[in-house]
């Protein structure tokens, strides 16, 4: 049985549910009518006597505490942010108040990752107006942030959020960079985290498109420690209810790819944690070839054979 609505049907991550509509790819076009209103993420509900929980979320953990002042509306570490994959006020970004395209049971995804595993060393493609940057460099307190994106402008917002907190030199932001770009790719992370570094967390929430996703995750996993995560955001995008008119290349193709690894590579992926939103693949013991890397590569005939259709399949039934 379907989902009772579209958009925000409840998806799981161990124990979490995230409810919230597609964060990426023309979130400013999308109708309204997608829109559904914020359901409490389960630690937020309130209490059986009726009375509202503490809205202040990671503060008794070691991470600076975070208030939401609104259900798109936050603070962490005196910076204010808007949160919503669909920015209908239009908020532009400034060094107090960041757009961040997200929807708040994503941000709270997020408070719990960060606090479960402590990353230090994070690569993030999508930077967008430089709400997610600012947002991880108060919440994780990187030792070292490299954030991409393929404009070639820079955030002036995040720039000066960065000199303000004294964090230029942990913090770096590449912009004009293309996903895709091999080459480039792997020359920042090198020079930025120094040769054969190891990195504790990639986010990718760049293009969500099937072959630069693909393409980032071939460069990058291999870079990732034994334990480290990756984090693809808006696998789905493509397939909601919305999308049914979309034809061509999917990144759930990708998220199959990855499935289909577990029993193939064994210890490659050693957990993949996956809900409608986003997927997690936490690295294994398995040792990689960076230059030869290839996700594709990585299943059996029979995992092939599955996913036969091509990168350019098109379906041509409407539903
Ligand atoms: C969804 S937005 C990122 C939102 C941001 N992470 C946040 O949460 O506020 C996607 C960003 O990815 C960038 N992008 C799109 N295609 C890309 C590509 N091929 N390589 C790098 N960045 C890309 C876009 O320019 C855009 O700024």
């Amino acid at each position: 049985m379907g989902s009772p609505d579209d958009t925000g049907g409840l998806g799981r991550v161990g124990q979490r549910c995230l409810r919230y509509p597609v964060t990426c790819l023309s979130w400013e076009k999308l109708p309204q009518l997608l829109w559904r209103p914020y359901e409490p993420h389960p630690r937020q509900t309130r209490f059986a006597d009726g009375h509202e929980p503490d809205p202040k979320i990671g503060g008794g953990t070691g991470l600076a505490g975070l208030i939401w002042h609104s259900d798109v509306e936050f603070s962490l570490s005196g910076t204010n942010f808007y949160a919503s994959s669909f920015n209908t006020e239009g908020v532009r970004s400034t060094p107090e108040r960041f757009y961040l395209a997200k929807p708040r049971r994503m941000i709270e995804g997020y408070v719990d990752l960060i606090e479960a595993h402590a990353p230090q060393t994070i690569v993030e493609l999508g930077i967008f107006q430089g709400g997610s940057t600012a947002f991880l460099t108060h919440l994780a307190r990187p030792e070292k942030l490299v954030a991409l994106d393929l404009r070639p402008t820079r955030v002036e917002a995040l720039d000066l959020f960065l000199e303000e907190h004294d964090a230029r030199g942990s913090v770096r932001a590449h912009y004009g960079v293309d996903q895709s770009d091999t080459e480039r790719v792997r020359q920042i992370v090198d020079h930025e985290f120094g040769q054969g570094c190891q990195l504790d967390l990639v986010i990718d929430d760049a293009s969500h498109d099937l072959e630069p996703t693909r393409h980032s995750f071939n460069t990058l996993f291999p870079r990732l420690r034994p334990g480290g995560l990756y984090l693809i955001e808006d696998w789905s995008w493509g397939h909601f209810r919305f999308s049914r008119n979309r034809s061509g290349p999917s990144m759930a193709k990708l998220i199959m790819e990855l499935l289909l690894s577990l029993p193939y590579c064994e210890a490659m992926i050693e957990e993949l944690t996956v809900d409608r939103f986003w997927a997690v693949a936490c690295r294994g013991q398995m040792k990689v070839d960076a230059d030869e890397f290839n996700i594709s590569e990585c299943s059996s005939d029979r995992g092939r054979q599955l996913l036969r259709a091509t990168d350019k399949d098109r379906d041509d039934s409407t539903n």
